[in-house]
């Protein structure tokens, strides 16, 4: 990736030594480009540019930074919201309303009033309990809510079972054998425009053949929605397709390939066609910086202990996931080692016998591809600051999160509040 490169020996973002964005705000710390993520918006958009009008509703969820959105809404995405926070966030980044769309299965009543209220392109709708409360709500605010139902096409896949969300087991949509009469049901609700189908069959694929089976198995229930004397005018085929990680792995089927296969299966279905990408775009735009605290003798390898840990970034630890680990100024030498994090847990480690550059304590390094699905699921865990954030632009860069520090976080827990 030309966003992240060493020049003279030392790694950039863009224009941007990292070493400089360590020193400003210390480590660990997220760093994005603003290159690389419309870079990648600009490649989705070009895969599918004999689809007629699509709608592309970045998954606010991949990396919900005010910063990030702000550039994203700018070059015109849409957002794929899951809860009340995060359409308020949408909005405040300046994505217009017709161009969000509300998934989720538990979508609380406050939460589908705000998007009632402010307006929205389509709610995907997973139950009739929850079609049966949107409808009531709708009607009670004088306001017509524009519906899809996200369909469980039976089609389980995704990068680890903990991200499969297609398969008929999973908590997601509603089963496709029951679809007809659902919509029958819905249909009948008051409150509810039913136009849409909604599908989303899980994370990281690194196959376009589970989504192609998923697609098609859509196509043919929008057939017999229509001769049930449905109105479908709207699809929506989720997101999930995965990105590169391990460069030593076949890369994931590219845009290109994804937007081939869209066309080719939807042509003829005369729906406008909804998109929900989320990694695809902001995964390879972010790597997280880290200082090397010390190192430590293993049993087989060394440990090298970095100051980011399992808090900063979760999916090593809940998902086997493997980033990239590299040095921000390369020695040359390379070595096996243990990569691990402070944190009182052995799940705590980030790498496991990692052939990787040789470092020494005080050096820095980064866990690459961390755009999407990692600053967003820190926490605090063990009383540790919550990670700040930094978008680079040239050679230009903003804090665009600081530092939860731990005197906010002291104070965020010494309220008087309380009813005692
Ligand atoms: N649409 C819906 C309804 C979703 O649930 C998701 C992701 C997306 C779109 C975006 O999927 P993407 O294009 O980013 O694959 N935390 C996990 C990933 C969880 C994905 C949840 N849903 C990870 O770190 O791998």
């Amino acid at each position: 990736m030309v966003d992240f490169e060493h020049r003279n020996g030392a790694l950039h973002c863009e224009d941007v030594p990292l070493a400089a964005i360590a020193e400003a705000v210390g480590t660990p710390v997220y760093v994005y480009s603003t290159a690389a993520m419309l870079q990648n918006l600009r490649e989705f958009r070009d895969a599918l540019a004999e689809v007629t009008d699509p709608l592309i509703a970045y998954a606010v969820k991949a990396n919900p930074n005010a910063a990030v959105l702000r550039v994203l809404a700018d070059a015109g995405a849409g957002a794929d919201i899951v809860s009340g926070g995060e359409y308020r966030r949408a909005r405040d980044a300046g994505v217009p309303p017709d161009k969000i769309v509300f998934a989720g299965v538990g979508k609380a009543e406050a939460e589908m009033a705000l998007a009632l209220a402010g307006g929205l392109y389509q709610f995907n709708v997973e139950s009739l309990a929850e079609a049966e409360m949107l409808s009531a709500l709708a009607c009670a605010l004088g306001k017509t809510a524009p519906v899809g139902f996200r369909i469980n096409p039976d089609v389980g896949a995704g990068g680890h079972a903990k991200i499969t969300t297609g398969a008929a087991a999973s908590k997601f949509g509603i089963a496709i054998g029951e679809a007809l009469d659902g919509y029958a049901r819905a249909a009948a609700l008051p409150g509810l425009a039913v136009h849409g189908v909604a599908v989303h069959i899980g994370s990281q694929l690194t196959s376009l053949e589970p989504l192609e089976r998923a697609f098609t198995r859509l196509g043919e229930l929008i057939g017999a929605l229509r001769s049930a004397g449905h109105d479908i005018r709207v699809a929506d085929l989720g997101g999930g397709l995965g990105v590169p990680y391990d460069p030593g792995h076949p890369p994931p089927p590219s845009a290109q390939d994804y937007g081939a296969m869209v066309r080719r299966v939807t042509s003829g279905w005369n729906t406008r066609l909804v998109f929900e990408p989320g990694r695809l775009i902001v995964a390879s735009a972010g790597l997280l910086l880290s200082r090397v605290i010390r190192l430590k003798p293993g049993a087989a390898d060394p440990f090298v202990i970095v100051d980011a840990a399992m808090n900063d970034l979760m999916r090593p630890a809940l998902y086997d996931a493997w980033h990239k680990i590299d040095a921000v100024r390369p020695g040359g030498e390379r070595w096996t080692a243990n990569v691990v994090g402070p944190v009182c847990e052995t799940g705590d480690t980030f790498a496991t016998a990692r052939e990787m550059d040789r470092v020494e304590a005080g050096d820095l390094i980064v866990f690459r591809t961390a755009g999407a699905y990692a600053a967003t699921m820190a926490s605090t865990y063990n009383s540790r600051p919550l990670t700040p954030e930094v978008l680079v632009d040239g050679d230009r860069w903003t804090l665009v999160r600081p530092r939860i520090d731990v005197d906010a976080l002291v104070a965020a827990g010494c309220a008087d509040g309380g009813n005692d």
